[in-house]
Parts: structure tokens; sequence; C-alpha cells
């Protein structure tokens, strides 16, 4: 299997786009009403919004692909604070999905270690992120790698609903 991972640019919207309305309704359909599912990925894995995503310089993102086929993407954002995570010079990894085809493969790892190194680089000394408490597999997958919760707090889905979500924080 080869394995490629390139940090992406704004051409690269629409392959974000793609990925992003099929993966992120299988991780999180379960957390939700189907309306406010769709609704939260029509709003936020739209050309416009993603493309926007990508002019701003902050936002930091990356694709993996098998034999030349994109499979996912991941996001970070470099020296993100927030309050209930005292880590300075931390990186937020805001989102890491895969096509459910290409789970269990490793390339979630691959594609994590690839940002951990990207933040090391960058002088970061640590990563932070959220995940919903009920996506079972991504909380074993970030605690695999090092991750511990270290909080909680409910993420707004839409203005009926919200989840509860994990704070987890990785220090090197
Ligand atoms: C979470 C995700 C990025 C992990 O990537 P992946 O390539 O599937 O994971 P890996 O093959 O690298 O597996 C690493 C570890 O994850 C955990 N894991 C994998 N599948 C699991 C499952 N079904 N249940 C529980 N833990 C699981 C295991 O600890 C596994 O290690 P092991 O195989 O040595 O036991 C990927 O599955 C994904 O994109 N999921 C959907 C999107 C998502 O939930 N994103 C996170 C939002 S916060």
């Amino acid at each position: 299997m080869t394995i490629k991972i390139k940090r992406a640019n704004e051409q690269d919207y629409k392959t974000i786009v793609d990925i992003g309305r099929i993966s992120v309704v299988d991780a999180h359909g379960a957390s939700c009403s189907a309306e406010d599912m769709n609704d939260y990925v029509a709003r936020n894995y739209n050309d416009e919004a993603i493309r926007a995503e990508l002019l701003d310089p902050k936002n930091i993102y990356h694709l993996i692909y098998v034999q030349e086929q994109p499979v996912g993407f991941s996001k970070i954002v470099l020296n993100a604070a927030h309050p209930n995570i005292e880590q300075e010079h931390s990186t937020k990894l805001d989102r890491i999905y895969l096509l459910k085809e290409f789970h269990d493969l490793k390339l979630g790892y691959e594609l994590l270690k690839h940002n951990i190194e990207f933040s090391k680089a960058n002088g970061q000394t640590g990563m932070w992120l959220f995940t919903w408490t009920g996506n079972q597999r991504a909380v074993n997958f970030y605690e695999k790698v090092g991750f511990s919760i270290v909080g909680s707090h409910m993420f707004k889905v839409s203005e009926t609903h919200s989840n509860p979500n994990h704070h987890m924080l990785l220090i090197w």
C-alpha cells in the first residue's frame, strides 16, 4: 500500500468537502437527529466554507492518499489556547477524518503522527482536541497514541442540540 501525506492548498477544497460530507456523518450521525447532522454538515462542509478555511493561514490541513486516491484529511491550528487546557504553545487537532473503508489500516495513526511531527517542528509542546464521548473508536485511538482525558464540555451541533465532548491532551 503506497501512502502519501501532503499539505492541502486552496485547490483541494473539493476533496475535503467530498470526504467530510461522508465521513463526518458516518462518525457522528448516531449522536443527534439526521436533521441536525445534515444541517451541521451542510453549514461546515460546502465549497465556500472549506475554501475560506483553506485561505486562512492559521488552518493547516493535510490530505492522506492511498495509491493516489485521497482517503482522509486533518486540520490543526498551532498555538491554539483554550481556557481549560493550560498548556502553552499547544496545537489544536481540530479535524481528522478518514473514509470508513480505510479505517483500521493505521492510516489515522500515520496522519496523526505526521501532524505531531509538524507541530514539534513548529515549536509546539503538546496537542489537544475535543471528541464526542460516544465516539469510542476515536477515544481509543487517541488514548493509544498517548492522549489523556482532561475535561469535558457540551459541543453545539445545532440551535437545539449539543453533544458531550471530552477534552483530550497529549504533552511531549
Ligand atoms: C479515528 C480515526 C482517525 C482512526 O484512524 P484509523 O486509521 O481507523 O486507526 P488506526 O488503524 O490507526 O488504529 C489505531 C487504534 O485505534 C483504535 N481503534 C480502531 N478501531 C477501533 C474500534 N472499532 N473501536 C475502538 N477502538 C478502535 C485502536 O486502539 C487501534 O489500535 P490497534 O489496532 O492497535 O488496537 C478513523 O477511524 C476515522 O477517521 N474515524 C472516523 C472519523 C472520526 O471519528 N474522527 C475523529 C473525530 S474527533
